[in-house]
């Protein structure tokens, strides 16, 4: 049954009125049972949209294969997560044969369905063109693109750059894109995963406004991409105890992306200084740090563009995935009414 609603992302209109979606890579994995369980717990639970991803070109397995575990860890006294995952998913091939039935399962439980494409290779523009073209007419309704992910290594075992942070890249890989599919990009609606500017130290974070505002800036001039997904993880750190003790991931220098409640100060103001160089006709969903319903209205307050607020870990920190998206709608309705 549909019910009314008052949000809407770059003019997609959503259901319901918990402004929350699951973050990338909160439902994924290379092994498929796993991955449709959590999908099913999620679609059930209170949210907007489902997504589901970052998805490859090829099928990965991830980086606890190649280099075993841990690939994750959640410190719970310092609310920190650290992980190193490297986008285990099923591969563009798997996903184009599934997302039709995906997109049935989201709509009768009243979601969208999202999909997020992430490249890996020196081309990412031309990478996100196969990867649309398979997902274009599957019934998704949003296509996210991943410009952010930190835990990709190369053949001598050296983390990739990240492309969001490197504008000027980034400005060209989405031209390619927009000169692709320019006249597609309101249905499906077209999303852009950013990644913040580096913090070396969350306890006393310094970053660099100039290149939040040139990723700004390409969003900006390029002017046809309906939302930015601000933001994804802080590149590879080694994770720490509350004593300071390090507790290595298994890949290749130790770290990995960092998020979690430990970066929501800083991720509440890099969005503030993101936003007031962005076109006022984009939208935001909001990401990082986002565990409690306090923080999601808090993140919504910065400014009407945010429209719903995403999240992994408090998803992943609960017993399951729909437990977690039930929790901060009961705290969220509490706030918001
Ligand atoms: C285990 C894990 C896997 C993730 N995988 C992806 C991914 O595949 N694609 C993506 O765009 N972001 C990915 N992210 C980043 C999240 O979508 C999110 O932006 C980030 O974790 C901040 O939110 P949080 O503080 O609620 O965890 C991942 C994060 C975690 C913790």
């Amino acid at each position: 049954m549909s019910s009314a609603s008052n949000i809407e992302l770059a003019g997609l209109e959503l259901s319901g009125n918990f402004p929350f979606m699951n973050a990338p890579g909160s439902i994924n994995g290379a092994g498929e049972e796993g991955f449709r369980l959590e999908f099913m717990d999620y679609v059930r639970a209170p949210g907007t949209i489902a997504m589901v991803g970052s998805v490859t070109i090829p099928y990965k397995e991830g980086n606890i294969a190649k280099y075993g575990g841990p690939v994750y860890q959640h410190i719970e006294s310092t609310g920190a997560t650290y992980n190193s995952m490297g986008l285990p998913n099923l591969g563009i091939e798997r996903y184009e044969q599934i997302l039709p039935e995906l997109a049935v399962i989201a709509h009768d439980h009243d979601k969208k369905l999202g999909v997020s494409l992430a490249p890996i290779s020196d081309n990412p523009g031309a990478e996100w063109n196969q990867m649309i073209e398979r997902v274009m007419e599957k019934g998704v309704d949003i296509i996210e693109l991943n410009a952010g992910c930190p835990n990709v290594y190369n053949e001598n075992n050296e983390p990739k750059t990240v492309l969001s942070l490197v504008p000027e890249a980034l400005g060209v890989a989405l031209e390619q894109v927009q000169s692709r599919f320019g006249q597609h990009l309101t249905s499906p609606i077209f999303g852009v995963k950013l990644s913040p500017a580096p913090v070396s130290d969350f306890r006393n974070p310094e970053f660099n406004e100039k290149i939040i505002q040139k990723q700004a800036e390409a969003i900006n001039y390029l002017g046809l991409y309906g939302y930015v997904a601000y933001a994804n993880t802080f590149g590879g750190q080694v994770p720490i105890d509350e004593n300071n003790i390090e507790l290595p991931l298994s890949v290749p220098g130790g770290g990995g992306g960092v998020s979690g409640p430990i970066v929501a100060d800083v991720m509440n103001d890099q969005t503030e200084v993101f936003m007031s160089y962005l076109n006022e006709d984009i939208d935001v969903v909001a990401s990082g740090g986002i565990s409690s319903g306090e923080e999601l209205n808090k993140r919504l307050s910065i400014d009407s563009r945010v429209k719903i607020g995403s999240s992994v870990t408090a998803l992943w920190k609960a017993p399951s995935i729909g437990a977690g998206a039930t929790k901060i709608a009961e705290e969220y309705s509490r706030i918001a009414g």
